[in-house]
């Protein structure tokens, strides 16, 4: 393994948020796998600080399949395997996502030939990892910002039950992980969170396989999403687990102390949403560390999104994390 020096102390030296979570609430993050394999300070942080554990790339179909004949399992694997030996849960992220079609499907190919495909796919990887994941990500962004279902190669070729059809094909593979749907921009209420719930009823309705929702949380420090517990609890209230699943906060450039309170404030504000509904199972960041956040590739001007900064050290956020759990009462800053 190729090593970074570490500059800081490898073992941390501040109270970890795993063990101060409620028992029945996992703390996770979405894992580097760069940074897993070549930083003993970031995984010395991420198995103190966490107890779940999240592909940021490694289980994304272009990855996994990139190409017709070819599957390669490594980076998966190792993660599924660093997962177990250090006793952390494997969140599945994600079976079906416009984003991570590889390049070779083609939509030219028949519905029935694309079904397949899609049938296969599912059912290899579930299979593969099964009863080592404790939740999938089925369908990631099937949604557009006002409900409707999205516009994706699945929509134009299979039509709407596709998503129902992925749900019973990882259920089939595997029956005891919790079939999630993901989305971003439905923490608060909004017109995608309505369509989420409506979208769930119907599944729900109709007997399909699902047993839980997440809500990303790519966040801004200026903007507060709208009544996130009340909008939990909506979906809480049809009886499904929800999870906070790729929480990130990202700042303007350049980073203040005002700024960096705001973030410290709406980390807390979504902490204490997930625990105002019990049927909450997870808080899972985007990224732990600012050293390896996809936030100032894909958001140019923005950055210093995470609970620690670019040396690990922890953050404002992180110490708001850890007295809002001690005192029992996370969100007292919050709206
Ligand atoms: C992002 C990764 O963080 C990046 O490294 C990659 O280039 C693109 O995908 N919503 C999701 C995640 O569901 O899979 C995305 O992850 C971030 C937005």
């Amino acid at each position: 393994m190729d090593e970074t020096p570490v500059a800081a102390p490898l073992a941390p030296d501040w109270p970890a948020l795993r063990g101060l979570m409620p028992s029945n609430v996992r703390i996770g993050t979405a894992v580097n796998g760069q940074a897993l394999a070549t930083n003993a300070r970031y995984r010395a942080v991420l198995t103190s600080d966490f107890n779940a554990v999240t592909a940021e790339n490694a289980m994304k179909w272009g990855q996994l399949q990139p190409t017709r004949d070819t599957y390669v399992w490594r980076a998966s694997d190792d993660l599924v395997a660093f997962a177990q030996e250090n006793g952390l849960a494997m969140y599945g992220h994600t079976l079906v996502w416009h984003h991570s079609v590889p390049p070779w499907v083609s939509e030219s190919w028949s519905a029935e030939e694309l079904r397949e495909l899609l049938k296969q796919y599912i059912t290899t990887v579930v299979s593969r990892y099964r009863g080592k994941i404790w939740a999938w990500d089925v369908v990631n962004e099937v949604l557009d910002e006002d409900g409707s279902l999205r516009d994706t190669i699945w929509l134009r070729k299979l039509g709407p039950d596709y998503i129902a059809d992925a749900f019973r094909w990882a259920h089939a593979a595997d029956p005891d992980a919790r079939l999630f749907i993901n989305d971003y921009g439905a923490e608060g209420r909004t017109g995608k969170a309505d369509g989420l719930l409506r979208l769930i009823r119907k599944l729900r309705a109709t007997g399909v396989p699902i047993h839980g929702v997440g809500f990303q949380g790519h966040l801004q420090w200026d903007k507060q999403p709208v009544d996130v517990a009340g909008n939990l609890q909506r979906f809480a209230d049809l009886g499904i687990p929800v999870a906070i699943t790729e929480l990130d906060v990202r700042i303007q450039l350049p980073m203040t102390p005002e700024k960096l309170a705001r973030q410290a404030m709406l980390y807390e504000h979504m902490l204490a949403a997930c625990l105002a509904v019990s049927t909450c199972e997870s808080f899972t960041l985007w990224g732990f560390t600012d050293a390896s956040s996809w936030i100032p590739h894909n958001y140019p001007g923005y950055g210093a999104a995470c609970l620690f900064d670019t040396d690990i050290r922890p953050k404002l956020a992180h110490s708001a994390l850890v007295r809002a759990l001690r005192e029992g009462r996370p969100g007292a800053a919050g709206g």
